[in-house]
């Protein structure tokens, strides 16, 4: 089978299409034939070894795994001896930490979920680390409510297209922040206001939230306290660059265990029950996934290029067969 491999770090050059040999599913697996992968921020900082935080589990020097792509949507092919959940022809979507890019994919079933037949597959594909991060963010580490006044940063990204779906889900009233060209496509995902961060600085506009949710990580500590509420909450899930980082993972929960307004940061986990929700949302055309770019599998290297610029609308899909 062909998979997208790294030799080394580096730019997307390193990238491969080689043939391996087709993965059997061990008895607690199941074997996915891939229709469509998404990329992720992730996929880049592995591949180039940066920040070099990634290289302490990664591999120093070299990559331990040379394998990308951690979103997946296809069909069962083959299941191990105790997979009780899942059989041949099922249409699954999940997260599988790294190996999507290729055209077979072995994983537990934890890592699975059922892709609602009102979906597709590139949607499908679309969802899972991006859609985790939102919900995870917004509901465990962000505490949202009915009612409450949200701003997702980053509101055009890959992570921030879910928030702001998820957000209005729970029945908030959100304001999106993202460049001039991509304000009506924020709107049109739900958003109840948006701020045009190239005319506005949305902690400098006296304007107040309960919650921040920040899916580019870009502002410092006291630009966020002073945009929220006084008992509000800013979860941080971006990633800008090191001292930014360090800006935040310090002061960050120093001042909030002193204060009452609080930022946090925030790991997404690929939990099988958060896929579940992820599931019920798209089914229900509460999420609708949005998908600015697609491609083959041959030209993941051109998706992980366009999506390291940084200016995605929404995810970019790696179609597989
Ligand atoms: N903590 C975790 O566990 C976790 C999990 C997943 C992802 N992440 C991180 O979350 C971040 C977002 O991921 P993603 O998949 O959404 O990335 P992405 O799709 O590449 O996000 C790109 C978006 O960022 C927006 N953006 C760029 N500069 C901006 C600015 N100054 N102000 C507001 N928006 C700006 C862009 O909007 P414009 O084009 O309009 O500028 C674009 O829509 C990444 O740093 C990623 O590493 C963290």
């Amino acid at each position: 089978m062909k998979a997208i491999l790294f030799r080394q770090y580096g730019a997307p050059q390193v990238l491969e299409l080689t043939e391996v040999e087709k993965p059997a599913p061990g008895e607690d697996q199941v074997l996915v034939k891939v229709c469509a992968a998404s990329a992720n921020p992730l996929d880049w900082h592995r591949m180039r070894g940066k920040p070099f935080l990634v290289r302490l589990t990664g591999g120093v020097f070299k990559p331990k795994n040379r394998k990308l792509g951690a979103d997946i949507a296809g069909r069962v092919e083959a299941v191990g001896k105790n997979i009780t959940e899942f059989g041949p022809g099922d249409e699954v979507f999940g997260s599988v930490g790294a190996g999507s890019f290729a055209e077979y994919v072995c994983a537990g079933e934890a890592r699975f979920v059922r892709k609602p037949a009102n979906v597709s597959f590139e949607a499908a594909a679309a969802a899972p680390v991006a859609g985790l991060t939102a919900l995870q963010g917004l509901r465990d580490k962000g505490e949202i409510r009915a009612g409450q006044k949200v701003l997702i940063n980053g509101a055009s990204g890959g992570v921030g297209s879910f928030a702001v779906q998820i957000a209005k889900s729970y029945g908030t009233e959100v304001t999106g922040v993202s460049s001039t060209g991509n304000l009506e496509m924020v709107r049109s995902i739900g958003a109840d206001h948006v701020v045009d961060y190239t005319q506005e600085d949305f902690t400098r506009n006296g304007q107040h939230y309960d919650l921040i949710y920040d899916a580019v990580g870009n502002r410092s500590v006291s630009d966020y306290r002073r945009a929220l509420n006084p008992m509000g909450i800013c979860v941080i899930s971006g990633f800008t660059n090191l001292p930014r980082m360090t800006g935040h993972m310090i002061p960050g929960p120093l001042l909030s265990a002193a204060g009452k307004k609080k930022i946090r940061g925030q790991m997404t986990k690929a939990a099988k029950k958060d896929l579940a929700v992820l599931e019920e949302l798209l089914e229900a055309g509460k999420v609708v996934p949005l998908i600015d770019r697609s491609y083959p599998l041959s030209e993941a290297a051109d998706a992980i290029r366009y999506l390291e610029m940084g200016h995605a609308r929404g995810k970019v899909v790696v179609t597989v067969g």
